[in-house]
């Protein structure tokens, strides 16, 4: 296992990215060719190591907001108009992560234009430099297309570019845009296929590590994000996480293990972000095709937690967080022996949070009746009868303060 106080944040951050991948394959590959255009420009630029960190980590992150947006926006069209809910979303989220919020400011300004009026009230100079950097990257990876090499769509690319210079961008950056353009290695940088190398390689040097309240406070942005995804599952992987809490700490949990429940039970859920919500928002029973889609969640959300450097513990339980002591969950079916404690803690919140919130399938059951339930499926050896006496002890203490 990898020591947890040996996490470098750049390690960190890319591994906790490839999330954004379970959404939308072609955001991720936005993301991260935006990133590398962006540092392509700061080398040429010749800004300082600062900044080129704080563009390496506000580029990978830019469009976070989108997944929040109240409203579809179709940020990958060149010319989409009323962009700028998602850049207010993005530095909602990352302000308040500590190693994060000097990307904040940038990525709030990335659809300003240069010459403005904006609504911001920024213009010119007054927006920050890194804003206008990610904006010129950010439409020019738009514009590349799938369909041939980026490198094939260059004259067609930098003409609209070109066309903006003054006006949506600012005119010095456009010429060190076009200078870069003109070595080839530029192009071949932006292939699809490399982008997580080349990622690594221009990865500016940072010796920050990350401390597991680091990781948690990452942790809660992105369970805001699978939280967001369907209007049923609002506010559910916060639920369970609180009501994890209260049974570890029942169960006398020592404070890194109880850090360590915390990111697994905000991350339980996280390879829903990969499952359509046609069928997380089904009111219909699911046919059994269906319900073998919704089953891969779990397995999903490990592969992408288990590639965080000192997050194997947390995703091996959220792995098991649908698995019965008896044999029968899934994804894999796993019997007693293999169900490590924390997953059983997981698996204890979230059906009761399940049970306890409105869903598409069922209303809403009142804590007694959900209780009853659970005691059915401990009598079956579903669930962890000694979880669920403490569950129960929490429940009716909270009952009884009502
Ligand atoms: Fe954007
Ligand atoms: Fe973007
Ligand atoms: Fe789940």
């Amino acid at each position: 296992m990898v020591d947890v106080t040996n996490v470098f944040l750049k390690k960190f951050v890319l591994a906790v990215c490839q999330a954004f991948e379970l959404l939308s394959r072609r955001i991720h590959l936005h993301q991260q060719r935006v990133t590398i255009i962006c540092l392509n420009l700061a080398n040429r630029l010749k800004l300082s190591p600062a900044n080129k960190t704080t563009l390496f980590y506000a580029g990978l992150m830019h469009d976070i907001g989108i997944f929040l947006a109240r409203r579809k926006i179709d940020i990958l069209n060149f010319d989409c108009e009323d962009i700028l809910p998602h850049c207010e979303e993005a530095y909602s989220m990352l302000n308040r992560i500590e190693l994060l919020c000097d990307a904040a400011v940038p990525i709030r300004y990335h659809h300003d234009n240069w010459s403005g009026p904006n609504e911001s009230g920024l213009a010119k100079d007054k927006i920050p430099l890194l804003s206008q950097i990610i904006r010129l990257a950010d439409r020019m990876e738009v514009l590349i297309r799938d369909d041939k090499g980026p490198a094939a769509q260059s004259t067609e690319i930098l003409n609209k570019i070109k066309h903006h210079r003054g006006t949506w961008f600012n005119p010095q950056l456009v010429d060190a845009l076009l200078e870069l353009t003109g070595e080839r290695v530029f192009w071949l940088t932006l292939t699809p296929e490399f982008t997580d190398s080349f990622l690594n390689e221009f990865a500016p040097e940072d010796t920050r590590k990350v401390t597991l309240d680091n990781m948690i406070e990452v942790a809660s942005v992105f369970a805001q994000i699978v939280d967001y995804k369907s209007h049923y599952t609002k506010g559910h992987s916060v639920a369970v996480t609180s009501l994890s809490l209260k049974i570890g700490i029942a169960m006398r949990w020592s404070k890194s293990d109880l850090k360590r429940l915390w990111a697994a039970a905000l991350l339980h859920d996280l390879g829903k972000l990969a499952i359509p919500n046609e069928l997380l928002e089904k009111s219909g029973a699911l046919t059994p095709q269906e319900y073998e889609i919704i089953k891969r969640h779990p397995y999903f959300g490990y592969v992408i937690l288990n590639a965080i450097p000192a997050f194997d513990e947390i995703a091996e339980w959220t792995l098991f967080h649908h698995e019965h002591l008896n044999g029968k969950g899934y994804p894999f079916g796993v019997d007693t022996d293999n169900i490590p404690q924390g997953a059983r803690i997981i698996a204890v919140a979230d059906k009761y949070t399940a049970l306890t919130e409105e869903r598409t399938y069922h209303k809403r059951t009142s804590p007694e009746k959900a209780l009853q339930v659970l005691e059915e499926e401990a009598r079956q050896n579903v669930i962890d009868k000694k979880i669920l006496d403490v569950l129960k002890n929490i429940v009716r203490k909270n009952i009884a303060y009502l």
